[in-house]
């Protein structure tokens, strides 16, 4: 089978393999051919060592495609169902999933049953990347990663929803609840940040900041809903322009300590900063001590949008479906499995919104 895999931590290109095996699926499990899988900064932040991932791996954590196969006490999908693949399902049973928590908070099956290898590549284990593994045909996974939608959604587009859009939509509607007529700002405009600005357009938002290190990133942001677009150090003069004491909500969609503190700095007093990029594990934010109690900001962290992939990944779909919320608009390249150090390498140079690579033909 082909596979994108990523060999040791570090490397700068992933392997183009043609021999990699999927595990049958056993009790509870499913086998999902991978129609399409888009390409997500945390894919890179895999390969750096951002995010934390035993390797080898085949990458990849956005994706849809067909079950193939079910293990043994599966009723939730069938075979021939399309599926979105959710990095991060709820178990259903888990304090976070049953209590008065949030079943987005559950980590059960991300931390749990998903960390086991899922390939093997001439006998050897190979893990899938954050509990998924989609650069690659086809992949056994819980059921519970395996979201049915309807067979009339495009799989390109249903992949996006898996990861970036779902992230970044249900980061302004679920996790910072942004209200009609509040002004935003959001830092980064990749797939999560733009998915971040539809969401804001869809709250109602009046003012839409978007800010970006790239112009042609500016420009294409004002097609999702910004209303105005600025590199970083213009951001101070537009802020005062627009809101005198600050913004009610921003969003840091890129992942650097620099631009979380700029996130919370951005804000009015009382405003959310909330905090969608993912840093590394080594790296620290600093607040000033005097200034976190004086201003009562909200620094909210947001993990995959705050959403309940069981019913947000159809409420997302209604919204593509109704012209709500626009997809199609995102994949900036559609690709082949044999282009992704190029999409990758897109990625570094930040250009692009998403890359899909599609297994079609
Ligand atoms: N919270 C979650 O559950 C979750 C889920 C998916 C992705 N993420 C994270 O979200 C972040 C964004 O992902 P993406 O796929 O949209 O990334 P991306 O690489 O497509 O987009 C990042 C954007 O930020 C811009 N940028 C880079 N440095 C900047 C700076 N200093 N100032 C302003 N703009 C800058 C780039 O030009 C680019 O447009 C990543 O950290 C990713 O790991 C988080
Ligand atoms: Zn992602
Ligand atoms: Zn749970």
């Amino acid at each position: 089978m082909r596979a994108a895999v990523l060999r040791t931590t570090g490397d700068d290109k992933i392997e183009l393999v043609d021999d990699v095996e999927v595990t049958d699926p056993g009790p509870g499990e499913v086998t999902i051919e991978i129609a399409a899988t888009g390409v997500c900064h945390s894919d890179l932040s895999g390969m750096t060592g951002v995010i934390p991932q035993p390797t080898p791996a085949v990458l990849g954590h956005e994706g849809a495609g067909v079950i193939s196969r079910v293990g043994e006490g599966v009723t939730s999908v069938a075979e021939g169902d399309h599926v979105i693949v959710a990095w991060s399902p709820p178990c259903g049973v888990c304090k976070n999933c049953t209590g008065r928590r949030s079943p987005h908070l559950c980590t059960e099956i991300q931390f749990g049953r998903s960390l086991m290898p899922r390939f093997s590549q001439g006998g050897n284990p190979v893990f899938g990347f954050a509990g998924a593994g989609t650069f690659v045909e086809a992949t056994t996974l819980p059921a519970e990663a395996a979201v049915k939608i309807p067979d009339d959604v495009p799989f390109e587009v249903a992949s996006l929803i898996g990861c970036g859009v779902t992230t970044g939509v249900g980061a302004a509607i679920n996790t910072a609840k942004v209200e009609p007529g509040s002004s935003v700002v959001v830092f980064g405009c990749g797939g999560v940040g733009i998915a971040a600005i539809q969401g804001a357009r869809i709250s109602g938002a009046s003012e839409i900041v978007a800010v970006d290190l790239q112009d042609a990133k500016l420009e294409l942001a004002r097609q999702f809903g910004a209303t105005h677009g600025v590199k970083p150090d213009e951001l101070d003069a537009l802020k005062a322009e627009l809101t005198g004491d600050g913004f009610d909500y921003a969003f840091e969609a890129i992942g650097l300590p620099v631009t979380m503190r700029a996130a919370y700095d951005a804000v009015r007093r009382g405003g959310t900063a909330c905090i969608i990029g993912v840093g590394a594990t080594d790296k620290e934010v600093s607040f000033n001590a005097f200034e976190l109690f004086f201003a009562e900001k909200n620094l909210q962290g947001s993990y995959y949008g705050s959403a309940d992939v069981r019913s947000d990944f159809g409420r997302l779909i209604r919204m593509w479906q109704h012209g709500r919320l626009d997809l199609d608009g995102m994949i900036t390249r559609r690709i082949g499995l044999e282009d992704i150090n190029e999409a990758l390498d897109d990625m570094r140079a930040g250009t692009g919104i998403r890359s899909v690579i599609s297994f079609a033909g």
